[in-house]
């Protein structure tokens, strides 16, 4: 095995929201991590540096509530929930770098030196502010964009609470000509599309400065000048992307954190928490005199057999049953697969069954099992001794496969996960309609050996190159199928991918190294009959 320096390695850095603690995780805040697992691993196999963030937001009021409700110490419950979310991520067979947690001490570190050239700068001041304030959002809203009874539209079972104290504010309103020119001179700043032309047309109402501070609220840190204001939890939670940046041994400096893995290249969040990402964000890190990460893509909203999914219609998705049921590729599979980056999706529990059977268990499970089984009839268990490279261009499995590699690649660079599936299932599609049409168990009855041989490898190749571009989704089924192939390698070993299996010669088609034996030929992706989790067919 060679070893790769990691030195000059590119490196990228990637976050998923620090997810409240209020409650357990549910299946949207695992739809953003799977969704920046499978860019880290991507990255990974691009031969990257990378750095995966995620954790949990854990102070303001709407956590302080729910433990006072609970009746626990607001730390135990904080200590409590999160594991959950570590849990879960295990589970879903996603790798991060970083868990931040905002009560970690050495944040507190951070946002105080952080607030401190804010205050520096002179864009913090004492005002007044009065409004309509939903908990659940830890937002203030327009009297406008709330629902009658001054209910919030993102949470109609509750009323937003009226405020009128002084606060802290933030100069948002200094920035309003930076930030324009930002989205004017990067315009891949925020994605896709439609979330950019939003926070184009809220920005172009005229910035007002935001407020930074709460009274009333303990839960939280103190406001480095007042100590009798708690910082708002939202200007703390953003800077949790820096502080999960320090190494373990750092002192919690901003430059320490700040060293090495920043600008961060990619926030991956959902489009409720947009204006506080690709507007108060950059903002406060243009007033402390910070580079901007690179882009903000906001995705769309998870519903469940067409309805929003909420705890009081009871229709909501329990992702830990669901990984119990149907294991972490299916359900990482599904979400990238079937919803379109960027817009809103569903899950429906019948059509998550039948897109997993269709594509992984038949399309692509099936065709290996098949030609599998015929190799070790016709060759023993040897995969075909045929060159790869030397098989024609123009071969019908050859031509879509040698450009399959850079297609997928453009499709993972710009989070279009479903085009990517399609079009590796698309090969997939085509070996079947190969085998069939090519019938290599009648030419061997007439002793063509030779073609027999090439069919056979052309299809064990493609699925090998399936398998290689899909493992950023389904790392456990893309390992079975290398192993199936003869490969003694684990997708999931992150030190050793780029090593193991550099992209340039992976997603190449025509690697399958001729004459490597295979393994005895087993179901990669068992069907899935029955629904399991929401107990029937809807
Ligand atoms: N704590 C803040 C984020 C702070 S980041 C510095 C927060 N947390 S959250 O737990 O409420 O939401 C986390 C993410 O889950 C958001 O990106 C939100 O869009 C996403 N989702 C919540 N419900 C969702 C669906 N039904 N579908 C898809 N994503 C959803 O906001």
């Amino acid at each position: 095995m060679s070893s790769i320096s990691t030195e000059n390695k590119k490196t990228f850095a990637l976050t998923t929201p620090l997810y409240y603690v209020n409650d357990l995780p549910h299946i949207g805040s695992a739809y953003t991590t799977i969704a920046a697992d499978v860019v880290a691993r991507y990255h990974r196999l691009r031969g990257h540096s990378v750095l995966m963030v995620t954790g949990t937001d854990e102070h303001g009021q709407k956590i302080q509530r729910t433990a006072e409700a609970l009746g626990r110490p607001p730390q135990e419950h904080c200590d409590t929930i999160s594991a959950t979310f570590a849990d879960l991520w295990q589970r879903l067979n996603i790798r991060c770098d970083r868990f931040i947690r905002t009560t970690d001490p050495r944040h507190a570190a951070i946002v105080q030196e952080f607030f401190q050239r804010v205050w520096d700068k002179g864009d913090i001041y004492l005002g007044h502010q009065k409004g309509w304030y939903c908990v659940a959002c830890e937002e203030f809203k327009e009297e406008r964009d709330l629902l009658e009874g001054h209910r919030c539209a993102l949470h109609p079972n509750k009323e937003a609470e009226w405020r009128d104290e002084q606060n802290y504010f933030f100069r948002l309103s200094a920035y309003q000509d930076k930030l324009e020119a930002l989205y004017q001179n990067q315009p891949d700043f925020i994605q896709p599309a439609s979330r950019r032309n939003e926070v184009l047309n809220f920005v172009s109402q005229g910035l007002q400065d935001f407020s930074i501070s709460r009274v009333n609220v303990e839960w939280g840190f103190p406001v480095p000048a007042d100590p009798k204001h708690t910082l708002y939890v939202w200007f703390d939670a953003l800077l949790g992307y820096v502080t999960a940046l320090l190494e373990p041994e750092d002192e919690p400096t901003l430059s320490n954190a700040l060293a090495k893995w920043w600008p961060i290249n990619l926030h991956l969040i959902g489009k409720d928490i947009l204006r506080f990402h690709a507007v108060y964000w950059p903002a406060m890190l243009m007033s402390a005199e910070l580079p901007l990460p690179t882009q903000v893509v906001g995705h769309g909203f998870l519903t469940k057999d067409g309805h929003k999914m909420s705890k009081s219609i009871g229709n909501t998705v329990n992702p830990v049953e669901l990984v119990e049921a149907y294991g972490a590729d299916a359900i990482r599979y599904y979400f990238l697969k079937e919803i379109e980056f960027g817009r809103d999706g569903d899950y429906s529990e019948t059509r998550f069954i039948n897109t997993l059977n269709a594509d992984l268990a038949n399309d692509l499970g099936n065709l290996l099992n098949r030609t599998s089984r015929m190799v070790h009839k016709y060759f023993g268990p040897q995969v075909p001794g045929v060159d790869g490279a030397a098989i024609p261009a123009d071969h019908p499995l050859k031509s879509v496969g040698q450009t399959l590699g850079d297609r997928v690649a453009a499709a993972y660079d710009s989070l279009a996960f479903s085009e990517g599936c399609a079009a590796i299932l698309s090969l997939a599609q085509l070996g079947n309609k190969f085998i069939d049409e090519q019938a290599p168990w009648k030419r061997y009855k007439e002793g063509d050996t030779e073609k027999v041989a090439e069919i056979l490898y052309a299809v064990l190749e493609s699925v090998r190159l399936a398998a290689y571009l899909l493992s950023p989704i389904t790392p456990q089924l893309s390992t079975t199928i290398y192993q199936q192939l003869g490969f003694s390698i684990n997708f999931d070993n992150d030190s050793l991918i780029d090593v193991d299996l550099p992209f340039a010669t992976h997603a190449t088609w025509g690697t399958l190294p001729a004459s490597q034996s295979l393994s005895e030929p087993q179901p990669v992706f068992q069907r899935l009959e029955q629904p399991k989790v929401s107990g029937g067919p809807d």
